[in-house]
């Protein structure tokens, strides 16, 4: 089946089920799935229930569609992402982006866990930008061209305006909101501290394993992009070693700051 064809078909699937018009996609990343919990009149569909779907993973991921009110818009949340370093092809992992377009999506906000280059342990940051690390892109292939161009310009991926929205938010609940370049890697090894240098150089404030292929294909197709990065921890090197049990842990901890951040920014979005 082309990619297309299943793009339409997942489409009809979770129309039919109700998922109707949604204004904005979220992508919550490790641990912030249970925003999705908060989100009102909702419809909830398990992953293996939904056709041409992924599966996850990874603990910390809930592996459910949320369809509903959060902030008074209507958003369907991805509670649990799919990973490359899964073994999942680009294709599965963006999919979902795809469908939110498909069902009208303005807008996505695509959330992470990160490491911290120059950043510690608790730091929300404003993704103001991306370094493709991947060394893989999610458009290789025949282009979809009801989507986008074959070449899609990538200067604004990270939309200015919901950017200035974040940053108000932040502002009106007195969180500080830092900013900074987001660089994709596939994992799952966590970085060598010569590799973490090296990102240094070349600009980027935090590093992790997700996001940047679902924003390729968002800002393919038009799609509207916030992008915010718990940092969980300092990248290596920073400190003596790394764990996804303290990623876990910290995420725990700014979750509170972080879901309120999110449902303000929502409502002026
Ligand atoms: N590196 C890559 N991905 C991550 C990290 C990190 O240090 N922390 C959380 N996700």
């Amino acid at each position: 089946m082309s990619l297309l064809v299943k793009i339409k078909e997942t489409q009809a699937f979770l129309e039919a089920k109700g998922m109707l018009n949604p204004e904005f996609g979220l992508i919550l990343g490790s641990g912030l799935g249970s925003l999705a919990e908060e989100i009102e009149q909702k419809i909830v569909l398990d992953y293996s229930d939904i056709p041409n779907w992924g599966q996850s993973t990874v603990a910390g991921h809930a592996g459910k569609l949320v369809y509903g009110n959060l902030s008074g818009r209507k958003v369907l949340a991805l509670q649990g992402r799919f990973h490359f370093y899964e073994g999942n092809s680009l294709e599965v992992v963006t999919f979902p982006v795809r469908v939110m377009k498909a069902l009208g999506c303005q807008g996505i906000v695509v959330t992470n866990a990160a490491g911290g280059i120059g950043y510690g342990p608790g730091t929300l940051m404003l993704i103001t930008d991306h370094i493709n690390m991947t060394g893989n892109n999610p458009l290789i292939g025949a282009n979809l061209d009801s989507f986008g161009p074959r070449f899609p310009d990538m200067s604004n991926a990270y939309t200015k305006t919901y950017r200035q929205t974040a940053q108000a938010a932040a502002a009106k609940l007195g969180l500080n909101l830092s900013e900074g370049v987001y660089l994709g890697v596939t994992g799952p090894s966590y970085e060598t501290p010569a590799e973490i240098l090296a990102f240094k150089t070349l600009g980027a404030g935090a590093v992790g394993m997700s996001t940047v292929p679902e924003v390729i294909v968002a800002a393919h197709s038009g799609l509207k992009v916030l992008g915010i990065s718990a940092i969980t921890n300092f990248a290596a090197g920073f400190q003596s070693e790394l764990n996804h049990e303290e990623v876990v842990a910290v995420t725990d901890q700014i979750k509170h700051d972080f879901k309120n951040l999110i449902k303000t920014i929502l409502v002026e979005l």
